[in-house]
């Protein structure tokens, strides 16, 4: 095992891609600048109701949109290649429409895509991180079929504006934990709660939505511009918690059909959902009473639009976990009485100072092997992996260090030693921000961002300079502990 890795002198293949990752809501502020519309998390902090720590909202955050050129100083300072970011959908559309177009917004992106491209930084571009405008919530949002037509036009409009300059489309992040936490449980805005069916129809609207921008942009764009569109799906890599039991073997199966195989594989394989989650939520349905499963059907007309809908992969990786076998008994559906699963952190691994994020570098490499193994053996990017820190965070942050560092040796291995076609890595965050219900309580970033100054200044953790070596030699240091 080892000397595959020494042979290749632990060195990423030739043109590896390294990146850093944001996204609007978490790091623009500027929330009504320039005739910025609302979105469903600035009406969502803005409601307070402790549902985010302290009640913080986005208003500020880093304050990227008039600190750019601080933010662009951070990406040169680590001589990344690429750099991800998010637009605004109603910084750009202020009612999600085309029916009235921002100029502020598309001259704000402009001046980022251009400067990036000055400096020899490719943009990756997601069109929408969790922050639905507000405009279209209020016509459904994700739940409403309405917003495949919605994202379509929106995504019609990006390729057109920004299309010859912008090369790698993210469509949408995570459709999942949108599902999951925006319209099933409501932790996360628009706080929907529809237990046992939001999940279900927000993922089947997102899947369509992101299909239908995949094929304008390849029937409209694709010939003059030459890009590539997928979307980030997130996944914990799982195993079961007792391997000889064959219910924790089948739980762990479910867990991976209900997350990853989810959207993978109507996207990337047939255009229909993993058979284990089609039999589970329509016999939980039948025993409910439900005239038909809960979760929506795809036509054979919109199979077919669906599949091969992704010209790569794009991975965000932060943890594994065990899973045991679990029923839920409870009055009301829902999606975790349908998974049927209990997870589990082993003790032996550390917790990063976000109760959910264990880390588990070798996870990463097991996931690599199941997406090229299940999702034929596509190009893949790691669009997210990271390890947050508690605030107050210290600047000299060796541990964190450690765990990107023993993250890459794992995904050196799934290059060399399982041929997985990785090509490109982003450290979720350029710098530390708006972190979800968790505000500014959790640091992500590579960057440490001073928010009780007003200038919002960035500075590096050790962290930083670490991944700058990586970045400029394209290789990791040399362990000098014998690998395993
Ligand atoms: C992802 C999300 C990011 C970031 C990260 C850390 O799920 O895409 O926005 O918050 O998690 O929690």
């Amino acid at each position: 095992m080892t000397s595959n890795l020494q042979l290749c002198n632990y060195t990423f293949p030739k043109g590896f891609a390294w990146g850093a990752s944001t996204a609007a809501y978490q790091i623009e502020g500027g929330w009504d600048a320039d005739g910025k519309g609302p979105n469903v998390w600035d009406t969502f902090t803005h409601q307070g109701g402790d549902r985010v720590f302290k009640n913080q909202t986005g208003d500020v955050a880093c304050g990227s949109y008039t600190l750019w050129e601080e933010d662009l100083k951070c990406i040169k300072q680590l001589g990344l290649t690429h750099y991800r970011f998010s637009l605004s959908w109603s910084r750009l559309l202020p009612d999600g429409t085309t029916g009235f177009i921002n100029q502020k917004g598309i001259d704000y992106y402009n001046k980022v895509i251009d400067d990036l491209l000055t400096n020899g930084i490719m943009p990756m571009v997601t069109l929408n991180h969790f922050d639905l405008p507000q405009a279209l919530e209020d016509q459904g949002g994700w739940l409403s079929e309405n917003i495949v037509g919605f994202f379509n036009k929106y995504a019609e409009f990006c390729f057109n504006t920004f299309g010859n300059r912008v090369k790698m489309w993210i469509t949408i992040n995570e459709p999942s934990i949108v599902a999951k936490y925006a319209y099933e449980n409501g932790l996360h805005a628009p706080g929907i709660k529809e237990s046992g069916t939001g999940a279900y129809q927000t993922a089947h609207n997102m899947i369509k939505a992101h299909a239908k921008a995949w094929h304008t942009y390849h029937l409209l764009f694709k010939e003059k511009q030459h890009g590539f569109v997928s979307l980030a799906l997130n996944a914990n890599w799982a195993e079961p918690l007792d391997p000889t039991s064959e219910a924790d073997v089948k739980a762990t199966e479910r867990y991976l059909a209900f997350s990853l195989g989810w959207f993978a594989k109507p996207i990337f394989i047939d255009g229909d959902y993993p058979p284990l989650m089609k039999s589970s939520v329509a016999a939980k349905s039948k025993e409910q009473g439900y005239p038909s499963s809960r979760l929506p059907e795809f036509t054979k007309e919109e199979m077919q639009m669906i599949k091969g809908t992704a010209d790569f992969f794009c991975l965000n990786y932060y943890t594994t976990r065990k899973i045991r076998h679990q029923e839920y008994a409870q009055a009301r559906p829902s999606f975790q009485a349908d998974e049927e699963v209990e997870e589990i952190k082993d003790p032996s691994w550390p917790i990063s100072s976000i109760e959910w994020l264990a880390v588990v570098p070798w996870g990463i490499r097991k996931l690599l092997k199941h997406i090229k193994d299940t999702c034929n053996d596509p190009i893949i990017y790691i669009t997210e992996n990271g390890f947050a820190q508690s605030d107050p965070a210290p600047l000299e942050d060796a541990q964190r260090w450690e765990y990107f560092r023993q993250t890459l040796l794992e995904i050196l291995k799934g290059i060399y030693i399982d041929k997985a076609n990785v090509k490109g890595y982003f450290v979720w965050s350029l710098m530390d921000n708006f972190e979800w219900t968790e505000g500014y309580s959790k640091r992500f970033g590579l960057f440490h961002v001073d928010y009780n100054s007003s200038s919002l200044p960035r500075v590096p953790y050790t962290s930083a300079s670490e991944y700058a070596k990586v970045v400029s030699s394209n290789r990791l240091p040399e362990p000098e502990k014998k690998l395993k």
